[in-house]
């Protein structure tokens, strides 16, 4: 799409999607005129401090360059925190040389990518009078991976929170328009490597996009009463730790989006400043494990404690299009809530339909009708003026009308003001399932609804309509979003993704004074609250929910702490999903039951390298996540089984296979519930499908204690379903322990 991405795209974009950096060698023969950055990457462990990684870093490209003073004017930044790696700007043969030196792991080329509660928390039975740990709350520091923050919201005040906890080592500087932090925002860092000035940003950690404000306030924003956008969705607005600290990444700039050098950086910065969790509501069409920046980052955060979660990617329904799908990872769909946003509209033949989206003005006002085609300038402009695009309308037309529309991009209300028009009737086979904002009167009507509109127009000698102010309904719910990204796991076949879905649709939250809702040419609407749907969303409420069991288990590790969070997620319907587990992976969040989950599937670090060598990649190319040169792929793969592991999910792929597939999954569980307890196993398989489990009872005596266990799915070949659902359940007198299990054909 060229220029006019428009608001939908842009504040639904709610993801500002990184897509990633080729492996090296892919571009490495491709013209070599111009510089690029590159990232090299030289190991894992930090040298001592920042200038002593300098001057290293300084000597390689020094080696390469023949001068260090060359070397010093093609670096851009030393990562020297948590792990050893510098950012270059150089030529392709430059970096291939690099590549062949001693010293060095792994140098990809750095990529730009485009950007493309109210209610919630009650929904999912997750209340403001929750049981909370207030003292190690706010113990818990949130990293949030985004465009920035507003410091002024209300939703950041820091009242009754005393200095960060001591093991705090970030740092708020003083930035250019930036009022500060205080007890609430603990650290605001900006990364902008590339160092090329962006006119429509600000070169600090204030949020000029609202997105970073949204979704830092669902995080862990403090309570504000009677929140909403002009009277609609109001509520106290809260994130799910309304006493976690915040700090703030700025990652993600106006014009150029997120790139690798500055989400790196952010890992770096991130992970020794000392953030429990990183939340990360950024994506991208899906690449290897080992040259995607966010999932070489996350990999580092794992293995220092940190989880990091992030959004499944606004690319549904189109299946395998999940992103963040690393094992380490925790990837997030966006599911609806039953509060939904309509707007009537009358039309001068008396018939009244009903339309979806948010608009805001009153006017109460019959205008007449044309449809964009009619408006056309010329019979040359007719394909274009249907859809409402720039210049394809005669101003004189459109001019006090409302048009209708068929929806390419997001912004035509804003063209049919541009050129004098009244509003936009929009019609789509996409989309609604959320609520656009409009910046003139308009809503999105389905292509059914579009052709009786457009046989109105041509039937009356003056047609005319009337569209009135939203109003909030009450629909059925939950269902994930239709933009919510879908597996199957590009990354993988043996890996469920998304793992979880949570609100994501229409999501109340703080906004930035500095943009208006829709940020499209002409509108002056400004709120301090706003509603946005994406995954971005979904994202917060997740890494909200891992905040809140962090605070009851200080000490669990990032697998232990996603495994509570899968285990005890509701169960969702196939019948309204069809794409099921792929759509809202193990079914809707559940922060109560996840503080108490009974058993954990945990694990360190070594299944993930072992899972990855089992997936065919050599071990040099996991020298950085290992950080050594190479490492041997035959001595660490596990004698049994295909699937090494410990992961609270289990997936079969049966390829297009005509004969029944079998195979085991080996797993173990931790006792983090009381001691002396019997859990029992129940099978839930659909036809054609046999699941055995052996044990079929596991005992723990003590707390802590680790039971094995094997599971055997035997499936026939499917014929008619691309994915069939099953469960194993285990179930004691206190906890119910959900695993899914999906068997699917490619
Ligand atoms: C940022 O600060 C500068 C200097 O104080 C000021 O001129 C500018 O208007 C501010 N920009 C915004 C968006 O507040
Ligand atoms: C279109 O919308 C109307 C009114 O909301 C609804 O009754 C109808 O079922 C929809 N049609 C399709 C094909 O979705
Ligand atoms: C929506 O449901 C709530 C309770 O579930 C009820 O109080 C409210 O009146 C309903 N609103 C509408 C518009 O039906
Ligand atoms: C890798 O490990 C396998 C199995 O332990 C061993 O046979 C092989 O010699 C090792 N290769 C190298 C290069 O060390
Ligand atoms: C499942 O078990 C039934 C009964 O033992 C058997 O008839 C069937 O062939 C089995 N199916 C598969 C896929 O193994």
């Amino acid at each position: 799409m060229p220029s006019e991405l428009g608001n939908f795209l842009k504040i639904l974009l709610i993801i500002f999607f990184v897509s990633f950096s080729n492996i090296l060698a892919a571009t490495i023969n491709q013209n070599d005129h111009e510089k690029k950055f590159y990232i090299v990457y030289l190991g894992n462990h930090p040298p001592d401090d920042e200038a002593t990684a300098n001057r290293a870093h300084i000597d390689v490209l020094s080696n390469l360059k023949g001068s260090e003073f060359e070397a010093r004017e093609s670096i851009v930044h030393s990562y020297h925190r948590s792990f050893n790696a510098f950012a270059a700007k150089l030529f392709n043969h430059e970096a291939k040389s690099l590549s062949d030196m001693e010293e060095v792991l792994w140098i990809f080329e750095n990529k730009y990518h485009k950007l493309h509660t109210t209610r919630s928390w009650d929904f999912i039975r997750f209340p403001q009078s929750a049981k909370r740990k207030l003292k190690t709350e706010s113990n818990i520091i949130v990293g949030l991976f985004d465009t920035g923050i507003t410091p002024e919201s209300e939703s950041f005040k820091d009242d009754g929170l005393g200095p960060p906890p001591a093991k705090w080592k970030g740092t708020c500087n003083h930035h250019a328009n930036f009022s500060g932090c205080n007890n609430k925002i603990v650290g605001a860092r900006y990364f902008k490597l590339d160092n090329v000035p962006d006119p429509s940003d600000i070169l600090s950690p204030i949020d000029v996009e609202g997105h970073g404000t949204h979704t830092s306030s669902t995080l862990a924003g403090t309570l504000v009463p009677d929140a909403n956008l002009a009277g609609l969705a109001a509520g106290t607005a809260r994130g799910a730790v309304p006493s976690a600290r915040i700090a703030v990444y700025k990652v993600c700039w106006a014009s150029s989006g997120c790139s690798d050098m500055d989400i790196l950086a952010a890992f770096d910065h991130a992970i020794s400043d000392g953030v429990d969790l990183i939340s990360i509501s950024i994506g991208g069409p899906s690449s290897g494990y080992v040259s995607d920046s966010i999932s070489i980052g996350s990999f580092h955060a794992m293995r220092k404690g940190i989880l990091t979660v992030g959004s499944a990617g606004n690319d549904g329904p189109t299946s395998g299009t999940v992103a963040n799908h690393a094992p380490w990872m925790l990837s997030v769909a966006a599911s609806g809530i039953d509060r939904g946003f309509r707007s009537k509209v009358s039309l001068g033949n008396g018939n009244s339909i009903s339309g979806v989206g948010i608009d805001l003005f009153d006017t109460g006002k019959s205008y007449s009708l044309v449809s964009g085609e009619d408006a056309a300038k010329n019979s040359d402009n007719k394909e274009n003026a249907r859809y409402c695009m720039e210049d394809s309308m005669s101003p004189s037309k459109v001019k006090g009308k409302l048009v209708l529309c068929k929806l390419q991009d997001w912004g035509v209300d804003s063209v049919v003001k541009g050129n004098g028009g009244a509003g936009a009737i929009v019609t789509s086979s996409r989309f609604l399932d959320v609520a656009m904002i409009f910046m003139a009167p308009g809503t999105i009507v389905n292509y059914t609804v579009g052709e009786k509109i457009y046989d109105y127009i041509h039937k009356s000698s003056s047609p005319t309509a009337t569209i009135y102010r939203s109003q909030e309904v009450n629909i059925s719910a939950p269902f994930i979003g239709s933009f919510s990204s879908r597996g199957p796991n590009p990354g993988s076949l043996r890996l469920l993704k998304p793992d979880i879905a949570a609100p994501g649709v229409d999501i109340l939250a703080a906004y930035t004074p500095l943009k208006s809702l829709t940020g499209l040419k002409g509108d002056n609407q400004h709120s301090k609250f706003t509603l946005m749907s994406g995954t971005s969303m979904a994202c917060p409420h997740v890494a909200g929910v891992a905040a809140y069991v962090k605070s009851f288990h200080p000490n669990w590790s990032p697998a232990a702490i996603r495994s509570a969070i899968i285990t005890t997620a509701r169960p969702m319907s196939s019948r309204f999903n069809k794409d099921a587990e792929f759509a809202y992976g193990a079914g809707q969040v559940n922060p109560l039951k996840a503080r108490s989950p009974g058993l954990v599937y945990d694990m360190d670090e070594m299944p993930y390298i072992q899972f990855l060598c089992k997936e065919g990649y050599s071990g040099a190319s996991l020298s950085v996540l290992v950080g050594s040169k190479s490492i041997n792929c035959s001595a660490l793969l596990p004698a049994f089984g295909h699937d090494s592991l410990n992961y609270p999910t289990m997936q079969l792929n049966l390829k297009n296979k005509q004969e029944p597939v079998m195979t085991v999954f080996r797993r173990r569980v931790t006792n983090v519930g009381p001691s002396n307890i019997v859990y029992n196993s129940i099978i839930r398989a659909p036809k054609g499908v046999n699941i055995t489990v052996k044990p079929t009872s596991l005992s723990f005596s003590r707390a802590l204690e680790v039971q094995s266990f094997k599971v055997v799915v035997k499936a026939n070949p499917l014929s008619g379903a691309k994915i069939l659902s099953a469960s194993l359940i285990w179930k004691s007198s206190r906890h119910v322990v959900r695993c899914p299990i999906v068997i699917y054909k490619t």
